[in-house]
């Protein structure tokens, strides 16, 4: 299937996202909705205790069941290498050696998996099966549970505490935010098809397919080339689609087992224990400042839940490294292990929660000072370089940002004392906050082919998580080529093509944006080397000055002459004319730090008898660099910016601290936020190319949409009412 349908295209304003036709008509495939031929269905059966050993599985009565083909447990599954021993289980880093272990570390840990010939046998095969364990004491309860983990040193310390423990003006407090779900309208699944006993494919729900296929190619022992994962569409990702997870395991597994393509695709359910979340977490704060509004000193503490089997650590207080220039500076952490899955990246992880506590006291600093907090803010922000490295920051503009920001939503109509604006029963606010990324770049490879009707293919493995991948390829192609971008397609998400990085940590385009322009300066040289067969100026003519168009190419030359395709064609002896380039940083990186940024301003209403808070306005302006088009890259900072409204007011899962299950594990038990919930995020960009990131001058842009996001509306609610909360999320009775 064609990422980018060419039939469709012509519906299509030529600023449109690549996928937007397929996505919208169903005509793009996710992971589990292709069509393979005696493809059996696999479903979980899954651990009713949270901790303990499994002593006996009851697999009798699901095996006589109707269209069963076989049962996968720990004591009837294939040979996975990777899973020999102790020691090469945890080199696998694959976290959970499903059927390879019997013991049970979280509730919802899968025990068995049952395939069958369709879905619904699979599924009341399951329903038979039951087991017996040896059950262990457990725990799920960060409240209690983290006082008591100490807390490590995280970083080195810049200057002393002692110098400014006393500052005339200091904001201590403590903050807490509760786990959040990952929800993307894509569930996990996989199919997997193996053919003979060391070639296996699979459509796969994932945020990157090279890193599927290292990961299962190590797993299996078998090269990385006979590992083919195909993911050319997903419904969205925010981190869970970064690792490879216990679900692609079994479904791997399975299909080994049975010598048939087996289907797995997670239920909404299984989707909030099996594939990470982000951490509940602690934090303290401790900041002081002069009177003139100069920070003195910093102190970040912070504490967040992992599991009992992995050890994930977010490292909430990086953040406090980056945006501030802390000449004192104190950062420490830790992890508090408990009988819950893995933990993992979710959309700005740890930075997202470590700026909301440091974005939250300097608010409250701003008002102890009587001081406007943008003011504050621009006085203390390290503008000129990385307050970690001292390199200087490659391209910084923040203050920009908030200037922007600010006028666009007229924060001159904030009052500096709270609690003054009411309509009705509604008191209103105005609440800023920051926010801050390191902007990755990694090697990533791509290929632009000419075919013989005159189109340009632009290839890379890389996946589009609705990040518009895909239509920033286009543009990039039609930019350096020239070529109409109806003549443009993409294809992208297999392993099968130039290999790239996941796509994850806003580091997507930045990586991959190079490569594709490289290939088309090489695309452009060898047409050049062509078309100097056929006329002799082409010989010398720079590849910055071949231009192609929908017949041919011509050289930006007064009177060089024309060439079309059909011309061009007698000369080359190939099927295709395609060039392939690999871009990777370099130098740059020693001599300059790297950063994206963006200022998110709301406008909030609370309501006075019921503790509702709706955000009225919420303005975002990003550096990202430049701006490759314009519309996917709002859609990525307004998407992220609702995740934010989502985690400042409604997210929120709780285990049964008696039980050890978890609350909220559907859509109606665990509340994101929705369009309803979200005003249109009014999003900007400064879009000013860096000089040194990368050929194009792109920054990522994917976390910072969210990062100051819940600090934003925390500190508006503040504003509006004067109270402040320092626990998310902030539900009507926290507001009351
Ligand atoms: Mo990224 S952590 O995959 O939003």
């Amino acid at each position: 299937m064609e990422f980018f349908d060419n039939e469709l295209s012509t519906l299509m304003p030529a600023e449109g996202r690549v996928e937007a036709i397929a996505k919208v008509t169903g005509k793009g495939k996710y992971a589990a909705e292709y069509t393979v031929p005696g493809v059996c269905y696999a479903v979980l059966v899954t651990s009713s205790i949270p901790a303990g050993t499994i002593k006996a599985i009851q697999v009798d009565k699901a095996k006589r069941a109707t269209g069963v083909i076989d049962i996968l447990y720990h004591q009837n599954k294939p040979v996975v290498p990777g899973f020999a021993d102790e020691t090469k289980i945890r080199e696998s880093r694959v976290g959970l050696p499903v059927f390879y272990t019997d013991k049970i570390y979280f509730k919802g840990q899968p025990i068995a998996l049952v395939v069958a010939e369709s879905l619904e046998e699979a599924t009341y095969a399951a329903s038979l099966i039951t087991a017996d364990y040896t059950a262990e004491v457990f725990n799920v309860d960060f409240v209690k549970t983290h006082p008591s983990i100490p807390l490590k040193a995280a970083g080195k310390e810049r200057g002393t505490v002692d110098e400014w423990s006393n500052a005339i003006h200091i904001v201590e407090a403590e903050y807490t935010i509760k786990e959040e779900v990952h929800n993307p309208m894509e569930m996990h699944a996989t199919i997997a098809e193996w053919v003979g006993d060391n070639k296996v494919k699979l459509y796969e729900k994932t945020q990157g397919v090279n890193s599927v296929q290292r990961v299962i190619s190590g797993l299996f022992s078998i090269p990385r080339e006979n590992v083919e994962v195909i993911s050319e569409f997903v419904g969205g990702g925010f981190g869970s689609g970064l690792r490879v997870w216990s679900n692609t395991l079994m479904a791997v597994m399975a299909s080994l087992q049975v010598k048939r393509p087996v289907k797995l695709m997670l239920t909404r359910p299984q989707m909030f224990s099996l594939v990470g979340y982000r951490p509940e977490s602690w934090q303290k704060i401790k900041l002081g400042a002069d009177s003139s509004g100069k920070f003195s000193g910093m102190i970040h503490q912070a504490k967040h839940t992992t599991s009992v089997f992995e050890n994930f650590n977010e490292n909430i207080t990086r953040i406090a490294r980056l945006v501030y220039d802390f000449k004192n500076l104190k950062t420490e952490s830790a992890i508090v292990p408990l009988n819950l899955g893995t933990p993992t990246w979710m959309r700005g992880p740890g930075d997202c929660t470590g700026d909301f506590a440091i974005e939250s006291a300097i608010d409250e600093l701003s008002y102890k000072l009587n001081e406007d907090p943008i003011a504050l803010r621009l006085k203390n922000i390290a503008l000129k370089n990385d307050p970690e490295s001292g390199k200087p920051w490659s391209t910084h503009f923040i203050d920009e940002c908030l200037e922007q920001g600010a006028t666009k939503i007229n924060w001159k109509n904030r009052k500096q004392t709270p609690g003054q604006v009411t309509e009705g029963d509604w008191q209103i606010g105005y609440g800023m906050a920051i926010g801050m990324w390191t902007s990755g770049r990694t090697q990533a490879s791509a290929s632009i082919v000419l075919d013989k009707s005159g189109t340009i293919i632009v290839r890379t493995a890389m996946t589009d998580i609705g990040t518009g991948t895909g239509t920033a390829m286009q543009n990039l192609a039609h930019e350096s080529l020239g070529m109409p971008k109806n003549k443009i397609k993409v294809e992208l998400g297999n392993s099968n093509l130039p290999p790239a990085p996941s796509q994850g940590g806003s580091t997507g385009l930045a990586s991959l944006g190079g490569a594709v322009m490289d290939a088309a300066t090489l695309l452009k040289q060898k047409l050049a080397t062509y078309a100097a067969a056929i006329n002799a100026q082409y010989k010398d003519a720079a590849a910055a000055d071949i231009l192609l168009s929908e017949n041919g190419i011509s050289y930006k030359q007064a009177n060089a002459q024309f060439i079309s395709y059909a011309d061009l064609w007698k000369k080359v002896d190939e099927p295709t004319i395609e060039a392939e380039a690999t871009s990777a940083p370099g130098e740059e990186r020693q001599q300059f730090a790297f950063c994206s940024s963006a200022a998110h301003f709301c406008i909030v209403r609370v309501h006075s008898k019921t503790g509702k808070v709706k955000v009225d306005r919420m303005v975002c302006v990003a550096d990202g660099g430049k701006i490759i088009n314009e519309k996917p890259a709002a859609n990525q900072v307004s998407g992220a910016a609702v995740g934010g409204i989502g985690m400042a007011l409604m997210e929120e899962q709780q285990a049964d601290v008696k039980f050890g299950s978890l609350l909220g594990n559907d859509l109606a038990g665990y509340h994101f936020a929705v369009n309803a919930d979200a005003p249109i995020i009014e999003v900007s960009f400064i879009d000013k190319p860096d000089p040194n990131i990368n050929q194009m001058g792109s920054k990522g842009l994917g976390e910072v949409g969210i990062i100051g996001c819940a600090a934003a509306i925390a500190n508006a609610i503040y504003n509006a009412t004067g109270k402040r909360l320092r626990n998310l999320p902030i539900t009507p009775d926290k507001v009351l």
